[in-house]
């Protein structure tokens, strides 16, 4: 019998990626996975509620797929993910025409789900939040076209209940899930010519399961094979030891690039956001950067705008910016979540052209910084793996260098296949590449 299809449209964050692949493992036995959605079956959307942006989306593409459904008796259509957890009920509103409600935590339900949705026509919902899923014992069945590159979860859930943040709703509980699994499907991934692997979680510097920490977890994963590159996202800095800088500095191969996330440069901010950390902790930690890793960029993800900010508030966040120097940043005006702290206690009283204003500052500042970041590695000569070739600006290598900077370079008589370690001399930059040759 010919497998049906299915196809899966992704959201959100790396972990919602890494999501789908297990998803597709799942459903493996009855569907096989297309990236055409007109040939599907079967359509997940697997969501992201973190901004409402994100959700209205998902919500205009869903409307599309809907109309679809009306023309093609037989197919499916199911919201996974956050969106999933936080509306629960309200997605199977009739005018919606979704088939299936399955949250964060409950995707081995799915095949059952489907079975009754099949014979019965029965629309399936479960949104269970569990403490102990973390789907280890499910090998994902990666989509990405490139090989070289892949993420793997290492924890599910978040329970640091930042004010602003949905996450801790959607996600349920923190969980580990166990070193051997992790250790073993990096293994395999190597095996199969993967180069590196980036480790996946909310806060992975809680990471803990039975005596093993996220450093000795680390170490671990580096110890797979000196030519795979380790990296991890994302690291809260309010638990960001010496003891994993210690690791990070004595494994050349995991990956000089730090990504973490301030928030805000203002400590009455970080208070109200409940970050547990103030602005001269977070300094600090930076500091010790510099002295285990004088090497690694740093990046991280900045709110504009949120409950009761000042403008002295806001200019603590430029000043912040300048006194770190980060490489790049993901930059966000605040939005306000329904079920959160900051919902439920404070005014989202910032008007929405304020908040447009102290964000343009913000990605203006940003962009300064990467260029100068940038700039600094010009001349230099940089060790690229190469993960494919770019068509954008003609025939081009792309890959990157282990603070996480995408390097492009003209092709050669060498043969430079993906995978490759190759040495790049960086020759120009914007805020967002370098651009070099091969030495
Ligand atoms: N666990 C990670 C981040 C997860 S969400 C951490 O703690 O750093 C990714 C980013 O989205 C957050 O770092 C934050 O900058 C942003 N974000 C989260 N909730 C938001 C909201 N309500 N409005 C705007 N940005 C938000
Ligand atoms: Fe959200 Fe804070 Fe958890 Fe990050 S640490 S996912 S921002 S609650
Ligand atoms: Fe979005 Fe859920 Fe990730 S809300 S950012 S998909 S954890």
């Amino acid at each position: 019998m010919m497998k049906r299809k299915l196809y899966i449209e992704t959201y959100g964050c790396q972990m919602n990626f890494a999501d789908s692949d297990v998803l597709a493992a799942i459903l493996a036995p009855r569907y096989g996975r297309t990236d055409d959605y007109k040939q599907a079956d079967l359509i997940l959307m697997n969501t992201c509620s973190i901004r409402d942006h994100a959700e209205q989306r998902v919500l205009n593409r869903l409307r599309e797929f809907a109309a679809m459904k009306k023309r093609r008796a037989g197919l499916y259509i199911g919201i996974v993910g956050c969106m999933a957890e936080r509306m629960k009920e309200e997605l199977l509103e009739e005018a919606l025409k979704v088939d299936l409600v399955v949250g964060p935590d409950a995707y081995r339900s799915l095949p059952a789900l489907l079975d009754r949705l099949e014979a019965e026509g029965e629309k399936g919902l479960d949104v269970e939040l569990s403490k102990e899923e973390t789907y280890h014992d499910i090998i994902p069945l990666r989509a990405a076209e490139n090989k070289v590159s892949a993420f793997v979860s290492i924890m599910r859930g978040c329970q640091n209940f930042c004010t602003y943040c949905v996450v801790p709703y959607t996600r349920g509980v923190e969980r580990s899930r166990p070193a051997d699994s992790i250790v073993d499907e990096a293994r395999r991934l190597f095996e199969a010519g993967y180069r590196e692997v980036t480790l996946l979680g909310q806060n992975v510097n809680s990471y803990r399961y039975n005596d093993t920490s996220f450093a000795r977890l680390m170490a671990a994963v580096a110890e797979v094979n000196p030519l795979l590159r380790v990296r991890f996202a994302t690291s809260h800095p309010k638990d960001l030891s010496d003891g994993l800088l210690e690791v990070m500095a004595a494994y050349p191969n995991i990956c000089r690039a730090i990504h973490l996330p301030v928030q805000s440069g203002s400590t009455s901010m970080l208070k109200r956001m409940n970050r547990k950390y103030t602005r001269e902790h977070y300094l600090q930690r930076v500091e010790a950067i510099r002295r285990f890793l004088p090497d690694a960029s740093l990046s991280t993800d900045i709110i504009a705008g949120f409950c009761g900010e000042t403008e002295a508030e806001h200019q603590e966040t430029l000043s912040l910016m300048r006194e770190v120097g980060y490489d790049s940043a993901f930059m966000f005006k605040y939005s306000d979540r329904p079920g959160t702290f900051a919902h439920r206690h404070y005014q989202d009283d910032i008007p929405e052209e304020e908040k447009t204003r102290r964000l343009n500052e913000i990605i203006a500042l940003q962009n300064e910084l990467s260029l100068a970041c940038n700039r600094k590695y010009i001349g230099r000569t940089v060790e690229v793996l190469v993960e494919g070739v770019s068509e954008k600006r003609g025939r081009q290598y792309i890959g990157r260098n282990t603070q996480n900077k995408v390097v492009l370079f003209e092709p050669t008589e060498a043969v430079v296949k993906p995978g490759d370690y190759v040495q790049v001399r960086v020759t120009r930059c914007s805020a967002v590449t370098l651009l070099g040759e091969l030495a």
